[in-house]
């Protein structure tokens, strides 16, 4: 027995020495924590950047930014406003972050709204990103195919399913099926479809609507591990909204997005030549026109296609803040259930800067799973 745990404990140590200074801390054991942690380079966290001073429109595929081809290792995801400031350089090329540097780069980038940035930058970094080294990952190396190694290996950043990555998208699959976070043909051939029929040809509210419908009919009959709850169940639909407020040039201003841009944004990680950052920051604006339009309850199937079940634990949009609730005292907690030392100052100093991001807007009282200090 006792040989046994010296050498599991040497197999285990040497995995996670192999792992990344990007690999999530999140969901590990104590045994496995004790391990890794004596291995990490401790960054402070800077607390996050304010709004920008100017937010109006102007050229952001600049000469500063070039779009440029992915190097072998460049690091990508499921997230394509995410993968763009990447391969513009406003985020590293490697596609490996501190959370300042992604709020900056959504502002700059996209005009994304303060508040929406930090709650989202924070929410995934508390989940997928490694709070000692400071450091998210977008994604998974380019060049890896197949599908994301299990848990823990924790190396799949914003791919991990289940956290922030979830069922439903618009253009990537369902984690059931396989791949979660590379752009669908498919899926797109859909979305352009949707376009033609209830846009005209452009992506608006309207197709935003149809769309978010569809997507999750289609998960509901086709995948017996559909997923729809909080976090998820708000995600989605502010990705159905985000084509518009965000990739749709700051001249034009029309929330109407055409699909050579569309395809740009999604499938190449590219800004068109001569892109504008839209004028004035902007963060879920829509989502609310897209929900009434469809009326849906958070839930999932259980086991098997076709049934879907309300889970009435789940936040919805009556219960705004049940969702940051649900995500401290039940997500966090979960894959962080007893930290010490310097893993527990690090999640309270990263839970104080989420809870900025829905102070400013939702008056919800902070939360303290792990005490105050
Ligand atoms: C602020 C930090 C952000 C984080 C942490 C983040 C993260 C993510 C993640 C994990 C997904 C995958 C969810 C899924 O479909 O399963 C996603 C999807 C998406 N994100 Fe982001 N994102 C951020 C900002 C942005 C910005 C600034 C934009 C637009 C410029 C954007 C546009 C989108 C869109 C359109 C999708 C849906 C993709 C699809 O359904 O095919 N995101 N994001
Ligand atoms: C979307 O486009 C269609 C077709 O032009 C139009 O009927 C609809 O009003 C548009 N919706 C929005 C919100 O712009
Ligand atoms: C941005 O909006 C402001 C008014 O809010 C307007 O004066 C300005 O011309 C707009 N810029 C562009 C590029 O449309
Ligand atoms: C969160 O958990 C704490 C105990 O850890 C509890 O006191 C508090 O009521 C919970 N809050 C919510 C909203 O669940
Ligand atoms: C939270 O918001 C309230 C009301 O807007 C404000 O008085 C308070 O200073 C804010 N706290 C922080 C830490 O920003």
């Amino acid at each position: 027995m006792r040989y046994f745990y010296i050498l599991s404990t040497i197999v285990f140590t040497a995995r996670v020495i192999a792992l990344p200074s990007y690999a999530s801390l999140s969901g590990l054991s104590e045994r496995e924590l004790d391990a890794i942690l004596p291995t990490l380079e401790v960054r402070e966290p800077a607390p996050p950047p304010g709004p920008l001073e100017d937010p109006s429109a102007k050229l952001v595929n600049d000469k500063a930014h070039p779009w440029k081809p992915l190097h072998p290792g460049d690091i990508r995801g499921p997230c394509p406003g995410l993968n763009t400031l990447a391969s513009h350089g406003y985020l590293p090329r490697n596609g490996v972050a501190t959370p300042v540097q992604i709020i900056n780069a959504v502002q700059e980038g996209f005009n994304m709204d303060n508040s929406v940035a930090i709650f989202a930058t924070y929410a995934a970094h508390l989940m997928v990103g490694n709070v000692i080294t400071d450091l998210i990952s977008i994604g998974r190396k380019t060049w890896l195919t197949g599908p994301d190694p299990p848990p823990p290996a924790n190396v799949g950043g914003l791919n991990a399913h289940g956290l922030f990555e979830g069922d439903a998208s618009l253009t990537r699959g369902d984690a059931f099926f396989g791949n979660n976070h590379d752009f669908d043909e498919a899926l797109f051939d859909q979305f352009v479809d949707f376009s033609n029929r209830f846009g005209g040809g452009f992506y608006n509210l309207t197709v935003a609507a149809e769309l978010r419908f569809k997507r999750v009919q289609d998960s509901i009959a086709t995948n017996p591990e559909f997923s729809f709850v909080s976090p998820r169940f708000f995600t989605a639909y502010g990705e159905s909204v985000f084509p518009i407020n965000f990739f749709i040039d700051g001249r034009r201003n029309d929330g109407q997005l055409d699909m050579d841009t569309a395809r740009l944004f999604f499938q190449s990680s590219r800004m068109p030549d001569d892109f504008f950052r839209p004028n004035g920051s902007r963060g879920n604006e829509g989502l609310l026109d897209v929900v009434l339009a469809h009326p849906l309850q958070p839930g999932k199937n259980v086991g098997r296609v076709n049934s879907y079940t309300h889970d009435p634990t789940s936040a919805d949009f009556t219960t705004p803040c049940l969702l940051y609730e649900n995500f401290v005292n039940q997500t966090v907690k979960g894959l962080y259930p007893n930290p010490t030392g310097r893993l527990r100052k690090a999640l309270n100093a990263n839970l104080d800067f989420l809870w900025l991001g829905i102070n400013r807007t939702g008056g919800c009282a902070q939360i303290f799973p792990y005490g105050r200090d």
